[in-house]
């Protein structure tokens, strides 16, 4: 354990959201921080703002006004960078721009000791080419926290070209003694979670694009069946369309517009309409009023009550002539073909209890009869059915998959292990599961099967599947 010591001093420069964040988060584990901000003014507002955030836990009892005021006490609000020169490690929560933050870097080591410790919040800029004009870039590492920086659990360490093993392990450390979850991860375009992240948008605008299911049925399907938090068009509109799509596009473009990175036209006409989600009353859902949330669709409750007996999600299983299977990535119609009886497919979800929604659809030949005992039994498991049209991969799968895809990759390029993108999605986004640990559990080669359907079907080579997922699944 290399973590820096209580004794030693913390500067954070830059008190917006994340440095005032991020400060709060160092001087409540003891740190003395010194806080600075370009603005005048700034970093007392972003102190005062600490404070009354603390307000809450007081009121909860879950600190008392002792401590919060002490807490408040250890944030110095330092009026030039000058003050920042014994700190021991200084986190920097500037503007995202590489040229001024370059400029800064090269400032500050001019006032810091030599041993002292530089890291950056950025969260789309090149750590390496942050540190470039830096005399030691190894000392210079990225500690990207995610918003809001006293809530969110996940810290990714960031090493660039330069960064030195034994700074980044100091940092990880360190954030781990703040009662973070770190993970070290590679300097590369969205580190880890904003990269392995985008198919939880891209797949559902697709999906949206291709009129297969409106928001609020993608929504549901993801969360009471995929067991996802938040669905992918109420999370948009959270962090707004805007700020979204420009994640997007600057992740696609520092791929060089690989299409698994595609953006989406219909996030583009939103954004370009002015409908950037809750700020600003109006995104994939309308916030003006009160306004519920539209309803998912599901498929009405027919008379027909026999119950399916024996019906086990997620096995393959014929009853009276009809297969039921997890979705592989083809179509019913092309199931029901090669098997030569009527096919329901249906979508990823947990067992009846812990998930409440299944996607299903079936191939034409399917008698409606059936389609009716098949809602009617699930419903009888706690488990509301929606249909979706006969579309490959359906809807929590294929974005599983994908996301599984994008992990795999990820770890193939070094970025970061299996073990650590399962940990920044869990914690940097809430995810109920790593996706390299989902898709072990689903198995490897079922996941490469839906990813092969989904490429052959689309002819999309956003769907190829990673070389080290299919290497993985073919020694599984
Ligand atoms: P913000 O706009 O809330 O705050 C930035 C602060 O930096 C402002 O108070 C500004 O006056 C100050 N500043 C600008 N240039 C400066 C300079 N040269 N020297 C000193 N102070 C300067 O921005 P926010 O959202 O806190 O973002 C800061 C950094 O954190 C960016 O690099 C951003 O990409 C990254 N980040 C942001 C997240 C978010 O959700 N807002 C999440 C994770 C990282």
């Amino acid at each position: 354990m290399s973590a820096l010591g209580k004794s030693q001093v913390v500067g954070v420069i830059g008190a917006g959201t994340m440095g005032a964040g991020i400060a709060q988060v160092a001087a409540a584990a003891g740190h003395h921080v010194r806080l600075y901000d370009a603005v005048a003014g700034a970093a007392a507002k972003g102190r005062e703002g600490v404070g009354a955030g603390l307000e809450q836990f007081i009121a909860r009892g879950r600190m008392s006004r002792v401590e919060a005021d002490a807490l408040v006490g250890r944030i110095e609000v330092a009026d030039t960078l000058e003050v920042l020169a014994d700190a021991a490690l200084v986190i920097e929560a500037i503007v995202e721009d590489l040229d001024v933050k370059r400029k800064l870097f090269a400032q500050v080591e001019a006032i810091v000791s030599p041993d002292a410790i530089l890291a950056t919040n950025t969260s789309s800029i090149s750590v390496t080419a942050i540190a470039r004009e830096c005399r030691r870039p190894e000392r210079v590492a990225g500690a990207h926290f995610f918003n809001p920086a006293p809530v969110m659990k996940l810290v990714e360490v960031v090493s660039g070209v330069a960064t030195s093993n034994e700074i980044a392990q100091i940092v990880f450390d360190t954030v781990i003694a703040w009662g973070k979850v770190a993970v070290h991860a590679k300097s590369t375009p969205g580190f880890i979670v904003n990269r392995v992240a985008r198919p939880y948008y891209a797949e559902a605008l697709r999906l949206h694009e291709e009129q297969v299911a409106d928001p609020a049925t993608l929504d549901a399907l993801m969360t009471e069946g995929g067991g996802f938090r938040m669905g992918p068009f109420e999370l948009m509109d959270l962090i707004g369309n805007d700020v979204n799509y420009a994640v997007s596009l600057s992740v696609f473009n520092a791929y060089y517009q690989d299409p698994r990175f595609r953006p989406s036209i219909v996030q583009l006409e939103l954004v370009n309409s002015g409908r950037l989600g809750r700020k600003s009353g109006r995104g994939f859902y309308d916030y003006s009023g009160n306004t519920a949330k539209a309803e998912a669709a599901t498929e009405p409750l027919p008379e027909v009550t026999t119950l399916l007996e024996g019906l086990v999600i997620g096995k393959e299983t014929v009853i009276d002539g009809v297969r039921i299977a997890l979705t592989d990535g083809r179509t019913a119609r092309d199931r029901a073909v090669a098997a030569g009886q009527p096919v329901i497919l249906h979508d990823l979800t947990g067992p009846p209890g812990k998930r409440t929604r299944m996607g299903f659809a079936a191939s034409g030949d399917l008698p409606a009869s059936f389609v009716g005992r098949f809602v009617t039994t699930l419903k009888s498991h706690g488990m509301v059915t929606t249909r979706l049209p006969d579309w490959p991969g359906l809807v929590v799968m294929r974005t599983v998959a994908m996301l599984a895809n994008e992990a795999f990759e990820a770890c193939m390029q070094g970025v970061s292990s299996e073990a650590g993108v399962d940990k920044a999605m869990r914690y940097g986004v809430n995810y109920p599961k790593g996706p390299a640990e989902w898709a072990r559990e689903i198995g490897l080669t079922h996941v490469l099967s839906v990813l092969d359907h989904l490429y052959e079907e689309t002819r999309d080579p956003r769907y190829r599947a990673s070389l080290a997922l299919r290497m993985a699944a073919n020694t599984t």
